[in-house]
């Protein structure tokens, strides 16, 4: 079978990565790939941002089946696009789509299905603000309701800064046009977890829990990132609260999204805050999330293909996945600067020795590929994913396999899993 990812990322690494184990898998093509990826697939370039383009190289390339990795196309309608060429390609349409791209149609959709969310206020004017903002305590989150590439959450500690961040949303000028209806949340506590799930519009597979770090410093301070780093362990979550989480959570969404006639297939990303009064959802992705596919794939051991074609062929069951009682983790490297402004095209050295340690795969973020020669070429550069016995392994591998690499400027997270390796509480 010919396989084709769609995006460049991290997430498409492993995923191609992953793909390329699979027995009936006789050739991946990413488009557009990078650098690194070009060492596991045949990179062929497009514009992920227009249709036109993406279906030109699905003409081209015919392949068996098509996987969308980032959101873009997703919300483009590349799923529909697709469907009515009948070719057979795996994630959700463009209104299933919506449950990411749109922060007030997800909110609105929870809370008519009942799905534990924080409470919120949908405002389209600063008099709507003023007038909702006498009902929140600070912290108040401030939610653009568009996609804003993770530029879109606002943490306010005080009424004032709430009213001004929501003004500038709502004027157009910090985020454009999805910034022009906002949502004002109550502020959760507790910690994250990536909850991802397979579906085939009808049942769902949970996939292994995960944690990632989307703050840029060390101890969670500094300006939101894509995620600077990602780890997964088999307590992440117990049992219970796997089935909790499905009961609850993704098989609800799955059951109102049939019910509004916007069938959910494919990867649906629960991003939840386990608060003292429950697990409740943050946001929901449309698509696998960048680090988490990376640690989350290395302890899988059925075939992934075989999960992607289950979805598109509505047969999704619990035995679909078959999973590794190892823990993993990701270690993103970075160039200084980012999320902010930051230089690219700086050699990388040392990825050999790196990938040559035991139970690690460097997966590459941002790269290219020039005369047999690494180079940087965007924000979030290299994901350095290691498998351990237990999380302290999986961490010292994957920080001796960062040790190894080398780039001006680089930059990555020191406490990537501190959360898990804290010792529990009883
Ligand atoms: P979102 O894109 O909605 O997931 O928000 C990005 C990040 O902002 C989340 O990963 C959380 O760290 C934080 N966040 C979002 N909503 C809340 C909330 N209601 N309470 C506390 N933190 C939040
Ligand atoms: N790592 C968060 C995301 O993929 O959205």
């Amino acid at each position: 079978m010919k396989v084709l990812v769609l995006g460049s990322g991290g997430r498409e690494h492993a995923l191609v990565w992953k793909l390329r184990q699979s027995p009936r898998v006789t050739k991946v093509y990413c488009a557009p790939g990078n650098g690194g990826i070009a060492q596991d697939a045949t990179c062929v370039p497009v514009d992920l941002k227009n249709l036109d383009s993406i279906v030109d190289v699905a003409t081209r390339l015919q392949p068996d089946l098509t996987v969308v990795g980032p959101e873009m196309p997703l919300m483009l309608g590349v799923v529909d696009e697709f469907r009515r060429r009948g070719w057979p390609v795996f994630g959700p349409t463009q209104a299933a789509a919506q449950l990411e791209s749109s922060k007030s149609f997800a909110k609105a959709f929870m809370q008519r299905f009942r799905i534990p969310t924080a409470g919120y206020v949908l405002c389209t004017t600063d008099a709507e603000v003023k007038d909702a903002l006498a009902h929140f305590h600070p912290p108040i989150v401030v939610k653009a309701d568009g996609l804003a590439a993770g530029k879109g959450v606002v943490i306010a500690n005080s009424k004032e800064e709430a009213a001004t961040v929501a003004a500038e949303m709502l004027s157009g000028k910090m985020l454009g046009e999805a910034g022009r209806q906002v949502v004002l949340e109550e502020f959760l506590v507790g910690e994250e977890i990536s909850f991802l799930v397979l579906s085939d519009g009808e049942r769902v597979a949970p996939l292994v829990a995960a944690q990632d770090h989307k703050r840029i410093g060390d101890g969670d301070t500094g300006p939101n990132t894509g995620g600077m780093g990602a780890y997964s362990t088999p307590d992440i979550i117990d049992e219970q609260m796997s089935e909790w989480l499905i009961h609850h959570v993704a098989q609800p969404v799955i059951d109102g999204m049939r019910q509004e006639e916007a069938p959910y297939t494919g990867i649906l990303y629960c991003g939840l805050m386990m608060t003292a009064k429950g697990p409740m959802v943050l946001e929901f992705n449309c698509r696998f999330g960048d680090p988490e596919t990376q640690p989350i794939l290395m302890r899988l051991e059925s075939d992934l293909l075989e999960a992607f074609e289950a979805s598109i062929e509505g047969r999704v069951s619990d035995g679909i996945f078959r999973w590794s009682n190892d823990a993993t983790a990701c270690v993103v490297m970075s160039s200084g600067g980012y999320p902010g402004t930051f230089e690219m095209g700086k050699e990388i050295s040392g990825l050999n020795a790196a990938d040559a340690l035991d139970e690690t795969k460097v997966f590459h973020a941002g790269t290219s590929l020039r005369d047999g020669k690494f180079y940087t070429n965007g924000g979030r550069v290299l994901g350095v994913t290691a498998r351990g016995g237990d999380l302290r392994e999986a961490v010292d591998r994957a920080y001796a396999a960062v040790d190894k690499i080398h780039f001006d400027e680089m930059y990555f997270r020191k406490d990537i899993a501190h959360r898990g390796l804290k010792p529990k509480a009883n």
